[in-house]
């Protein structure tokens, strides 16, 4: 056995590096295929979770991260830039202080995590609140890198999603094959994308015999790919995902058809109701915005578009402690009692 290397060394082979590429790295990858028992009992399928939320800065966008900032490193550049809602500019702010550039960051006022603001500060980011929504810093964080000398490294930077389709390689080296259905959320549809990227890749060289269907999710208040329009005032408790013009909405789409897979949406109850499920019957700990792709799975098969049986990977995108709110909302306030066995004991229920 040696250590896990990051996704960039592991799979070099399958990524636009040279031998001179100066590699920023912070050995993200090698996320956990964790055995879903209860969702599996619950749906009659074989389900496994992707456990994003285990990378360095506790989401997926690592993967891309290290791409874009290692690309952007080997162009010289000395400061990127991005719109966020939470999780690229953590990300970015970290893989820049590793890469000795500086990173802006712009995010939509008052609708990000606190978790996610944190970690921008405490990598030094320059951080930006916007009095918009995700669309809106996208669009002037373009704007910015056009006219200044500053590296974009959201998801319209092609490296960032070559990165990322390093979690479809792991997920087919892990089961031996493709799964008959992936689930994912679905935001600025960068990550679906990606996903799809990766297991073509495999499958036309043999890596994998066969391909997934993919199936997105989608907030239902920040749902433009369901609806077939964008959303102006995008809303859902969600923020990672209120994003009302994705991006790459084209690719979603050509990844949903060419799989015969599905972009759906689910209720803020329904995400969070899966968000409670996987904390509280799996012991895996998610934020909001990932429990869509399982809130997705239960609501597809409820209406009979997924075979009992399917193999079925979701991922979990990012983890539950950069938004731990929501956790505290739900939960009851601990009793206190004195340093006491018997009190605690009863406390505890235990007499
Ligand atoms: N899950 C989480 C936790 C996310 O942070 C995001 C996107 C997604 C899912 C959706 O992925 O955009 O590739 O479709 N977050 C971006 C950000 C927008 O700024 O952190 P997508």
């Amino acid at each position: 056995a040696r250590a896990w290397r990051g996704v960039v060394e592991e799979y070099r082979d399958r990524l636009p590096v040279t031998a001179n590429t100066p590699v920023v790295t912070l050995l993200e990858g090698g996320t956990p295929l964790v055995p879903a028992t209860r969702v599996s009992e619950l749906t009659g399928c074989e389900v496994f979770l992707k456990v994003e939320g285990l990378n360095p800065t506790g989401s997926f966008k690592d993967r891309g991260m290290t791409m874009a900032i290692t690309k952007a490193a080997e162009d010289g550049a000395k400061a990127v830039i991005c719109a966020s809602t939470g999780n690229t500019s953590a990300s970015a702010a970290a893989y820049a202080v590793r890469a000795g550039m500086t990173c802006a960051v712009l995010v939509p006022q008052g609708k990000i995590a606190m978790g996610k603001l944190a970690q921008a500060l405490v990598h030094g980011a320059q951080l930006l609140q916007v009095d918009g929504n995700f669309d809106d810093c996208l669009e002037l964080a373009r704007k910015l890198s056009v006219d200044y000398p500053v590296a974009l490294v959201n998801s319209v930077n092609p490296f960032r999603l070559q990165g990322q389709k390093t979690a479809a390689f792991e997920i087919v080296d892990a089961l031996g094959d493709a799964p008959d259905i992936h689930c994912l959320p679905v935001g600025n549809a960068g990550n679906i994308t990606a996903y799809w990227m990766g297991y073509q890749e495999y499958r036309s060289d043999g890596s994998a015999t066969r391909l997934p269907r993919m199936f997105g999710f989608q907030a239902s208040g920040s749902a433009p790919i369901v609806n077939g329009a964008p959303v102006t005032q995008p809303r859902t408790i969600a923020t990672a995902i209120r994003i009302g013009n994705p991006a790459s909405w084209a690719f979603a789409e050509k990844a949903r058809d060419e799989s015969g897979g599905r972009i759906d949406a689910v209720t803020d109850r329904q995400i969070l109701s899966a968000y409670r499920l996987l904390a509280g019957e799996e012991g895996v700990f998610v934020e909001l915005a990932s429990a869509a792709s399982v809130a997705g799975l239960l609501q597809a098969v409820g209406a009979g578009l997924i075979e009992r049986g399917s193999r079925v990977v979701c991922t979990v995108t990012g983890n539950g402690l950069k938004d731990p709110d929501w956790a505290l909302a739900g939960a009851s306030s601990a009793t206190t009692v004195p340093v006491d066995a018997r009190a605690a004991a009863s406390a505890l229920g235990l007499v």
